[in-house]
C-alpha cells in the first residue's frame, strides 16, 4: 500500500473516534493497547522463528514475489537461505545470485534448467515457485515429483483441471504445498478470523467485501502489464480477486455452492483511444498532460512501478524514457491487448445460507479492501487497517487496529504482514513436516479458485452456475 492509499485508509477509519485515537498511539510508535474489556484479542503472533537447520530455497522466477520471500532469510539469518535461481531474465538471475552468493553453476536460465539439473537430487530443500501464473502448474508438478516441499504463487493454474492434478499430485506426493494466498497471514485478517471463530458476531448471515483498486495499478498490471490478458495469465476474478474470494470462504468455512456474476470491459478499449493519440505515449501525445495514465508521468517522472524495467540505481530521465520505449509500459492504455474487465460483481451463495456479495473496481483514486460481516449477534466492519465490532443487542462497539508495520519483526512486510507471516509459517510446516502450520494449503485454497471459475463462467454465459467442488 502506497502512502496515498495509506492516508486514505486511515481518513476512513478516523471517522471513528476510538480508532483515531489507537493511531495517535501508533504514530507514537507504541502499539495501541486495547481497553480491558475490548474482545478483540491482538493475536499478531512474532514473526521470528528459530529452525532446527537453515533450510535450502531454490527459486524460479527471481521477479518481484521471488525477492519477496527470501527476505525473510535476510531478516531472520539461519533460518534460510537462497541456494539456486532460475530467471530468463540475466539482471534478476545475477541480482538473487549476487546477493546470496549462489555459484554460477546454479544460475539457471529457464525454470525447467533448473528442475532437471535436480534430477539426481534436489538442489535444496524447498522450491519457491514465483513464476508468471501459466508456468505455475508445470513448475508445481515436475517440483513435486522431484521431491520438493514449495510455496507457490496465487493462483496456483489456469485451468480447474490444473488445480484438480496440482492436488491430487500433492496428495499422492505428500509435499507440503503453500499457497501464496498471505492476506491470510496478514494480522487484519487473522484478527477478523479469530473474532468470527470466537463467535462475536454469531452466526454469519452475509458478507459484502469490495475491492478497491487504484486506476494506475490497474493501468500497470491489468491493462499494460502481465495480467492484462486473461488468456496469457488468468481471468481477473482470479489473478486479483482470488485472494478475495479465499478470505470470504475461509471466514465462512462452508462451500459455496453457486455463483453468478457481472463486469465487462467498457472502458481501457480501443474506443475510447483520445483523437489522435499514438499507440505509444512515447511517440509524442498530444494528451499526455491530461492523461493520468501517461507512462511518461508514471514511469520517468514520478518513477512508480518501475520493477519490471528494471532501471539502474539513480537512472537519468533519458535512461528511463529507453527503458520505458523497450517495454510494453510505453504503450497507449487503449491501444494494448488486454481484455480484464474493469468492474466485477458476483453474487455468491454458501450451503449454509450464507449469500455474499462481492465487487471489483479496477477505476479507483485508491486500492483498498472494504468487508463487512454481518452476523446474528453482530458486525464486523473494516477497510484493511482496523477494524470494528459492533454489538446488536446492545449497540456498543470495539476496534482493532493496529499499524502492523510497528509491529516489531513486520517492518516491511507487504500485505498487511501477510508476505513475510506467510513465509514464517511455511517454513515452520516445512521444518516440523507439519502442514497445518500453514493456513493456505492447496488443500484449502483449491474451493477458492473453482468459486473464481464458477464467477467467471457466469459472467461469460450470463448464467447462474453451481461450483463444482
Ligand atoms: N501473493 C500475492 O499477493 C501476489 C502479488 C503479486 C503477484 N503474485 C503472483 O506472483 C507471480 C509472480 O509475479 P511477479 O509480480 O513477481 O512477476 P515478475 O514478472 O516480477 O516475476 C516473474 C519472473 O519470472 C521470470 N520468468 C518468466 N519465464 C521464466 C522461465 N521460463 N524460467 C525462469 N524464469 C522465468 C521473469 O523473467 C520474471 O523475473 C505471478 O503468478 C503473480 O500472479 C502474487
Amino acid at each position: 500500500m502506497n502512502r496515498r492509499e495509506f492516508m486514505m485508509n486511515t481518513a476512513f477509519l478516523a471517522a471513528m473516534p476510538t480508532v483515531a485515537a489507537a493511531q495517535q498511539a501508533a504514530t507514537a510508535n507504541k502499539p495501541p493497547v486495547p481497553p480491558d474489556d475490548n474482545p478483540l484479542r491482538y493475536p499478531v503472533k512474532p514473526l521470528a522463528i528459530k529452525t532446527s537447520r537453515e533450510l535450502t530455497v531454490a527459486v524460479v522466477g527471481a521477479g518481484s514475489r521471488g525477492n519477496v520471500y527470501p527476505a525473510y532469510g535476510k531478516k531472520f539469518p539461519g533460518t534460510m537461505k537462497v541456494v539456486a535461481v532460475a530467471d530468463i531474465n540475466p539482471y534478476r538471475r545475477d541480482r538473487m545470485g549476487d546477493q546470496w552468493g549462489i555459484p554460477a553453476e546454479r544460475r539457471f536460465n529457464d525454470y525447467r534448467d533448473l528442475l532437471k539439473a535436480g534430477e539426481n537430487g534436489k538442489l535444496a530443500d524447498i522450491l519457491l515457485v514465483t513464476l508468471p501464473d501459466h508456468l505455475h502448474y508445470d513448475a508445481a508438478m515436475k517440483g513435486m515429483d522431484q521431491g520438493y516441499d514449495m510455496l507457490v504463487e496465487k493462483p496456483m493454474a489456469q485451468t480447474e483441471k490444473e488445480c484438480r492434478d496440482l492436488l491430487a499430485k500433492q496428495r499422492e506426493t505428500g509435499r507440503i504445498v503453500g499457497l501464496g494466498h498471505v492476506l491470510r497471514y496478514a494480522p487484519y485478517y487473522v484478527a477478523m478470523k479469530s473474532a468470527i471463530d470466537r463467535g462475536l458476531i454469531g452466526e454469519i448471515m452475509s458478507i459484502q467485501h469490495t475491492e478497491l483498486v487504484d486506476k494506475i495499478h490497474t493501468s500497470h498490471s491489468y491493462v499494460r502489464g502481465n495480467w492484462r490478458n486473461s488468456k496469457i495469465a488468468t481471468p481477473m476474478i482470479l489473478s486479483k480477486c482470488c485472494h478475495d474470494l479465499d478470505i470470504i470462504r475461509w471466514f465462512i468455512g462452508k462451500r459455496c455452492t453457486h455463483a453468478s456474476a457481472e463486469g465487462e470491459q467498457r472502458y481501457f478499449i480501443a474506443k475510447n483511444r483520445p483523437e489522435g493519440a499514438p499507440a505509444r505515449c512515447t511517440d509524442g501525445c498530444p494528451h499526455e498532460k491530461n492523461c493520468p495514465y501517461s507512462s511518461i508521468r508514471i514511469y520517468v517522472k514520478n518513477r512508480s512501478w518501475t520493477a519490471p524495467l528494471d532501471p539502474p540505481p539513480n537512472a537519468t530521465e533519458e535512461q528511463m524514457m529507453e527503458k520505458l520505449r523497450a517495454s510494453p509500459y510505453c504503450r497507449c492504455v487503449f491501444a494494448c491487448d488486454n481484455d480484464q474487465p474493469e468492474q466485477y460483481a458476483a453474487a455468491l451463495r454458501f450451503e449454509n445460507g450464507v449469500s455474499v456479495a462481492f465487487s471489483y473496481e479496477a477505476l479507483s483514486p485508491v486500492g483498498q479492501r472494504r468487508t463487512r460481516v454481518i452476523g446474528t449477534k453482530g458486525m464486523l466492519e473494516g477497510g484493511g487497517i482496523g477494524f470494528r465490532f459492533t454489538e446488536l443487542a446492545t449497540g456498543k462497539y470495539w476496534d482493532w487496529n493496529m499499524k502492523v508495520q510497528d509491529v516489531p519483526g513486520y517492518e516491511l512486510s507487504g500485505h498487511g504482514g501477510g508476505d513475510l507471516r506467510l513465509m514464517r509459517d511455511f517454513l515452520v510446516a516445512v521444518d516440523t513436516r507439519d502442514p497445518s502450520a500453514l493456513t493456505s494449503t492447496l488443500e484449502a485454497s483449491i474451493e477458492s479458485h473453482l468459486i473464481g471459475f464458477a464467477c467467471e463462467e457466469s459472467r461469460l454465459t450470463g448464467r447462474k452456475v453451481a461450483v463444482r467442488v
